[in-house]
């Protein structure tokens, strides 16, 4: 699984380690400390007489890239001498879909490679699966995100950098077809804005990149795992809440190619990949919780555990998948590196129709239920949107996201 920059501060965090598993545990280290370069980067002390320990178990890009001014591809090649065979026929595309080679290292770990350890140097181990000379096998590289192959591991580890994608510069370039091979490469998309509609609904580009996870279909089963029998209105966790988010190359590398000469290159790592220092955020998610519900599936808990407007908003519910994406989110304003950009405004639940925001209580208003709940009884909990939120007290912003019929709110963004 893959894991991401953010530090976040979950607000309880309470269930035993013991009884994790290692993608709960990474998302908890990671919740809980809400500092990863930290815990990458090797301890250096300044002024001791004795030369610190490094650990060369733990590959860090601060070191190398910060330190050493090293350029991503003196490291990274591509296409990778493996492209052809991660993905095979006409799935392969000139990826970076290896580690680096011993070359890119050996000039100045010499010392490290030949170390006397056993069963083999440390360093071994940031590139190979076993640090043992029967077993030369290599991690399956992290951007193959989309590639299944079963006789291949994945590690478990915390980017880190934050993928940088301008949604803004690509509002009038992304529309999609199939990559076709040997064709001029500007053939491969139309244009298509990101604002064009599928017949009044969701602009047709974002499902080229984001897609329902798990989605419900036409399954009559609507939660994740088994609800408790006398579950109520108290929140559990449904099919086809989240989006994916691309977890390779592939979409990209149809448009960013040599061949197309559109910038960023493949080479060009480091515009599309920035290292990025972990930020403090209030999140809507509850490690304790997901644990209870005997969710463990990577993907879910990785996009929930980043959850910063509303925990329990479920794309594929009620009436949300004939909604326009860009009614809630503000692609023209969002930055992926920075994730306070990407919430969403209560307003937005409101939509043109009211929806759940209303002049009324008896108009049906959802917000408008449970903020009278909560004035009559302050331990009201909000589960209708929210999943930790809900305990706390009613944000301004939530006051004010009431239609005013005469004039418009001077707050108002
Ligand atoms: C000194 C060699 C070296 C340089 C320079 C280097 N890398 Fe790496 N990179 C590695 C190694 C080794 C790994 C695998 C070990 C690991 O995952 O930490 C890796 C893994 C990665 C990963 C997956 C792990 C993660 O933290 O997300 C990404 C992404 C990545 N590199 C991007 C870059 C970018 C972008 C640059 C330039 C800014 C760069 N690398 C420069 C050697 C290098
Ligand atoms: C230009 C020289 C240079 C190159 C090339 C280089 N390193 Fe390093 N590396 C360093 C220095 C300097 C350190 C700091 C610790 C030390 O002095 O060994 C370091 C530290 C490390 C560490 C300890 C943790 C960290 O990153 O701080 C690991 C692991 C490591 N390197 C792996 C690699 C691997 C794998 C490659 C090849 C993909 C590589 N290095 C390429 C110079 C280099
Ligand atoms: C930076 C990542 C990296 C590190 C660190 C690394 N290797 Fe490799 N290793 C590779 C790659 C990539 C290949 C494949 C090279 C190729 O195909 O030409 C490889 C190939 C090998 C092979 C050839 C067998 C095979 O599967 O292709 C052996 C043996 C090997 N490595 C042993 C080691 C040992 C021992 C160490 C530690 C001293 C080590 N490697 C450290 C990346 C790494
Ligand atoms: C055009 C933009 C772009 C370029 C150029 C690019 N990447 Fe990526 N890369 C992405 C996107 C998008 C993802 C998928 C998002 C994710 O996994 O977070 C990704 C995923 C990855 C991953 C796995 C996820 C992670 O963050 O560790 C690795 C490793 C990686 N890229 C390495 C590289 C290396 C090395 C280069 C340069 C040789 C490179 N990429 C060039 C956009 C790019
Ligand atoms: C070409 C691919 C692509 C297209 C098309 C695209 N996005 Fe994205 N989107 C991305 C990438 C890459 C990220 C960053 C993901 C990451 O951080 O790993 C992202 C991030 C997001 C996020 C934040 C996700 C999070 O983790 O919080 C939202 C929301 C989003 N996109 C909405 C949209 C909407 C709405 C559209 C259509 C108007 C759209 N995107 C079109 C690639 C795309
Ligand atoms: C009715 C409002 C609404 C609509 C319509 C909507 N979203 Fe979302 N979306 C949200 C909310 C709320 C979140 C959670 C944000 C948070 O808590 O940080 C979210 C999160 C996301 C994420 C991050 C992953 C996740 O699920 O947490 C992506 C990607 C995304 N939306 C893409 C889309 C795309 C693409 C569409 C259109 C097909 C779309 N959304 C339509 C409200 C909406
Ligand atoms: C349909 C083709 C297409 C796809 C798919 C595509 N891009 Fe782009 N991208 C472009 C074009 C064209 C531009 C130049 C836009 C401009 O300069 O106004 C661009 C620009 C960029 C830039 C800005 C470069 C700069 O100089 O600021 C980045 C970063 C980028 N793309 C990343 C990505 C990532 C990451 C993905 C995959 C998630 C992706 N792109 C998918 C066509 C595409
Ligand atoms: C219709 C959906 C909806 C309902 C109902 C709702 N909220 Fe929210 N809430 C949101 C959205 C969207 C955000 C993100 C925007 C923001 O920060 O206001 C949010 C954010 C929050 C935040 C975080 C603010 C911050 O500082 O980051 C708190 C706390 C909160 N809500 C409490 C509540 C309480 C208490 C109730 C019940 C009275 C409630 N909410 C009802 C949608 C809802």
């Amino acid at each position: 699984m893959k894991l991401r920059y953010q530090g976040l501060v979950a607000f309880t965090f309470a269930a035993s380690l013991l009884f994790l598993t290692p993608q709960l545990m990474s998302i908890a280290a990671r919740t809980e400390s809400g500092n990863e370069t930290q815990q990458r980067r090797p301890q250096k002390k300044v002024a001791t007489p004795k030369k610190p320990r490094v650990d060369y178990t733990k590959f860090s890009h601060q070191t190398h890239v910060v330190t050493q001014k090293l350029v991503c591809n003196s490291c990274h090649k591509v296409p990778s001498k493996n492209f052809k065979e991660v993905r095979k026929g006409e799935a392969a595309f000139p990826d970076v879909s290896d580690f680096p080679e011993h070359a890119s290292c050996l000039n100045c770990h010499r010392e490290q490679f030949f170390a006397r350890e056993r069963p083999a140097p440390a360093i071994c181990s940031n590139c190979h699966v076993k640090n043992s000379p029967k077993d030369t096998s290599r991690w399956l590289f992290p951007s193959l995100g989309d590639v299944n192959d079963p006789t291949k591991k994945r590690r478990e580890f915390i980017s880190e950098f934050g993928v940088g994608f301008p949604h803004d510069k690509h509002i009038d370039v992304v529309g999609f077809n199939a990559p076709r091979p040997g064709r001029d490469p500007r053939g491969w998309f139309v244009t298509v804005s990101l604002q064009e509609k599928k017949k009044d609904g969701p602009p047709k580009s974002c499902p080229v990149c984001h897609q329902t996870y798990q989605p419900q279909g036409d399954s009559s089963e609507e939660f994740v795992t088994k609800p408790p029998k006398n579950i109520g209105d108290a929140f559990w966790l449904k099919k086809g809440t989240f989006k994916t988010t691309p977890n390779s190359h592939t979409v990209c590398f149809t448009c960013h190619s040599a061949d197309s000469g559109i910038a960023p290159a493949p080479t060009d790592c480091n515009v599309c990949h920035k290292l990025v220092t972990p930020q403090s955020l209030k999140v809507d998610f509850d490690l304790k919780l997901a644990t209870s519900m005997g969710i463990t599936d990577a993907t879910m808990l990785s996009k929930w555990s980043r959850r910063i407007s509303a925990g329990a908003f479920r794309h594929e519910g009620g009436e949300h998948p004939d909604l326009n994406c860009m009614g809630c989110h503000n692609v023209p304003t969002m930055n992926t590196l920075d994730a306070k950009t990407l919430k969403v405004q209560v307003r937005s639940c409101g939509g043109p129709d009211g929806c759940h925001i209303t002049a009324t209580t008896d108009d049906g208003g959802a917000l408008n239920f449970e903020i009278d709940q909560k004035k009559k009884d302050a331990t009201f909990v909000c589960t209708k949107c929210h999943t930790t939120f809900g305990k706390e007290g009613v944000p301004e912003d939530h006051l004010k996201a009431f239609p005013e019929p005469k004039k418009k709110s001077a707050t108002s963004e």
